[in-house]
């Protein structure tokens, strides 16, 4: 491919339609290819961003069992909120589709038709995990076991999460039902199988030997990982009543394995969005001279690099990606996010209590993008992002410009008159930060790039603090208007340069400069472009007038920070006390009221007590019941000294029939418990001064 290509088809990763999007979710996958196609678009190429709803999936229906609703209200509900969540962070689709779309059902349906007819699959009857007791195979989520690779003990049916690798649900050791907790057996039913282990050497071409330089090597080292390891057919349809039903006959009650129909979904939203702008969308998915990238967390790696391509290969008339850019996982707090433990940030939640900071939010987790490991997001990072760099550096310069400019000139751009040495060493310098920061961006490194833009920022900041022209416009109103001129051109860069990274911002910037073309109205109408920042000697000229000013960011403060901790303390909380709430014993089966009529429980007090000799666990009880004096053995001397239960009020259950225990007979029951750790209390009728005797109703 030439340098340029003629066009850029960009993916982002279909999200789960089961649940709102979150910071991970953004730092991983939206912002990254955000900011690459954002950035493509500036040089004017012709970019096709695509994304939607993953509405198919075992995560959808479990969902929808979860909440007691139809999956496709499950669909529908998180669809609305995860567009509007993309649309409120400035993620720029070109198109956001969905799964359920018509377009998309006959587009993986033709697929796989083209696919069977070309004979593709194999057609193969197997025994897949069933549960007798749902009545239902177990396909992927719907199966949870031991991983064959890596010994992680909550591994899918089809993927491992902790070790990335695909497998069939058969390898799983240990195999459970997700939906009743059952041991499943095997049961024989059809499927079609992708053979990848025919695709092993070219992949191996294409990938191993192909990519080791430009593929980062998180991506490479997993797919080479795999390929040595050796492929073996997939499954691409499923035994479940949720899905694209496989088009073909003999497969009734048969649907396309999720991942087979997710990625072709990023053709789907193409044709759609090309329909829609009158365009053709072929060029972008079958012209050699397009690139087509797919921007994905870790976890999708070996559908992208290995299944996707391999079904793109079979069909025959596709490119395949040029580079699949993944990015690993972002903590929180030190701990993995964690929908189902609530442990995140959500996006419409961050909205409400920090409105219009969006690029606060896109700042960090591209300062933090875990671009080559796991990373952390902290809300004191977050606090110190925001503070010392956005407030402090990028806000303070472009404050102290604008302000400075008004009081000075009326907000009118000054003349220069003669450069010294500096000026000119900046006005260079401030040149050099497109092609950086493009060079940045083309390898895919997103914080590097934006370090490089906030260094634009610091240019700025460390050129006025050292030329101060708060001091010389007392004494030299010539050598002022020149400061504030070359200060006003990096502010300018900026407005440019931050666009990809900083949407919101950006605008707001060249509202401020009244760069902004989009009011007609306007006497000035200035359109910089990346390269112009490079090229152009005047971004903004003299005599042009400036907005008025406002504050770009604003201090975060301590108890806004305190208040996210504590909401996230909450869910920690609420977490421990389920799981303990989950190792509770299970009740018994249900007894009658006629049947907890016949205890006869009374007050009564430990007047003796001694170990039984040649026991460990026994205690021989002398009892005041009210009624009489009575012998109790106990199994209490692993959890008792004698000494510390003399004198206990206790509840007695006085009409057990007696029994003999080590030659003694015992003649009532002492009641206890344990209690969530495990540990033996004593119900304790908690009646001082209540005398013995007393029964408990
Ligand atoms: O991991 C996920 O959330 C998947 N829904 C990603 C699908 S990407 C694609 F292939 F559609
Ligand atoms: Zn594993």
């Amino acid at each position: 491919m030439s340098q340029n290509p003629k066009r850029y088809t960009i993916t982002a990763a279909l999200p789960y339609t089961n649940g709102p999007v979150h910071i991970g979710h953004l730092a991983g996958v939206y912002i990254p290819a955000d900011i690459y196609a954002r950035f493509q678009r500036m040089q004017g190429r012709d970019v096709a961003f695509v994304c939607g709803s993953d509405e198919h999936g075992v995560p959808i229906t479990l969902k929808a069992k979860k909440e007691g609703i139809t999956p496709q209200q499950v669909v529908d509900k998180y669809h609305a909120i995860i567009k509007k969540s993309f649309e409120d962070f400035g993620i720029t689709f070109d198109n956001y589709s969905r799964t359920s779309a018509k377009i998309h059902h006959d587009t993986a349906s033709d697929f796989f038709k083209k696919l069977h007819a070309d004979g593709k699959f194999i057609e193969e009857v197997t025994e897949q995990l069933y549960d007798v007791e749902a009545n239902q195979f177990l396909a992927d989520r719907f199966v949870v076991g031991t991983c064959p690779k890596c010994g992680n003990e909550e591994s899918y049916g089809d993927q491992c999460e902790n070790c990335g690798t695909s497998h069939n649900a058969t390898d799983l050791i240990n195999p459970k039902s997700a939906i009743s907790g059952a041991v499943p057996s095997l049961k024989e039913t059809k499927h079609w199988f992708l053979p990848l282990d025919q695709y092993e050497p070219w992949l191996k071409e294409w990938i191993v030997d192909g990519h080791k330089k430009d593929w980062k090597t998180n991506v490479y080292g997993q797919c080479k990982s795999w390929i040595d390891d050796g492929l073996r057919p997939r499954a691409v349809t499923r035994d479940l009543d949720w899905g694209i039903p496989v088009p073909v006959e003999g497969a009734e009650g048969k649907v396309l394995y999720v991942w087979f129909d997710a990625p072709i979904g990023y053709i789907s939203a193409t044709k759609e969005w090309a329909a829609r702008e009158g365009k053709d969308w072929e060029p972008y998915w079958k012209d050699s001279e397009s690139k087509l990238l797919h921007f994905i967390g870790k976890d999708n790696i070996v559908f992208h690099c290995i299944i996707f391509p391999s079904m793109l290969k079979a069909e025959g008339s596709y490119i395949l990606p040029n580079n699949v850019p993944a990015n690993e996982f972002l903590n929180l707090e030190g701990s993995k996010i964690s929908t189902s433990k609530n442990w995140a940030v959500w996006l419409h939640e961050y909205l409400e209590e920090f409105p219009n900071q969006q690029d606060v939010l896109r700042y960090t987790l591209t300062a933090n993008a875990p671009e080559t490991k796991d990373n952390d997001f902290t809300w004191s990072d977050f606090q110190a992002r925001n503070n010392n760099e956005l407030v402090a550096v990028f806000g303070n310069f472009i404050n102290r410009v604008v302000v400075l400019t008004h009081k000075y000139y009326g907000g009118e751009v000054p003349e220069a008159s003669e450069y010294l040495e500096i000026d000119q060493t900046i006005l260079k310098e401030l040149k050099t930060y497109p092609a950086v920061i493009e060079s940045s961006i083309e390898r895919y490194r997103f914080r590097e790039a934006q370090m490089e833009l906030m260094n634009v920022a610091r240019l700025g900041n460390k050129y006025l603090a050292d030329e101060e022209p708060w001091k010389t416009i007392k004494t030299d109103e010539a050598r002022t208007k020149t400061v504030m001129y070359v200060a006003l051109q990096i502010a300018t860069a900026l407005a440019v340069l931050s666009e990809p990274f900083l949407p919101f911002t950006s605008e707001k910037l060249k509202k401020m400069l009244n760069l902004s073309s989009s009011d007609a109205t306007k006497e000035y109408d200035i359109e910089n472009t990346w390269k112009d920042v490079e090229t152009k000697a005047n971004l903004i000229p003299s005599g042009h007038t400036i907005g008025k000013g406002e504050l770009l960011f604003s201090k975060i403060e301590d108890e806004q920070i305190h208040a996210q901790l504590d909401k996230l303390e909450a869910s920690k909380k609420r977490n421990d006390s389920m799981n303990s709430v989950q190792d509770i014993t299970p009740q018994k089966d249900t007894i009658q009221f006629d049947d907890f009529t016949k205890l006869d429980l009374r007050v009564g007090t430990i007047i003796e007590a001694e170990k039984m000799a040649k026991t460990k666990k026994l205690l021989v009880l002398k009892v005041d019941t009210g009624i009489d004096i009575r012998t109790i053995v106990s199994g209490i001397a692993e959890s008792f000294t004698p000494e510390e239960i003399i004198g206990k009020k206790v509840t007695v259950l006085v009409n057990l029939a007696p029994r003999a225990l080590r030659g003694v007979d015992s003649e009532g029951m002492i009641l206890m418990t344990e209690d969530t750790s495990g540990k033996l209390v004593f119900v304790n009728p908690d009646t001082d001064g209540v005398s013995n005797g007393g029964g408990i109703n």
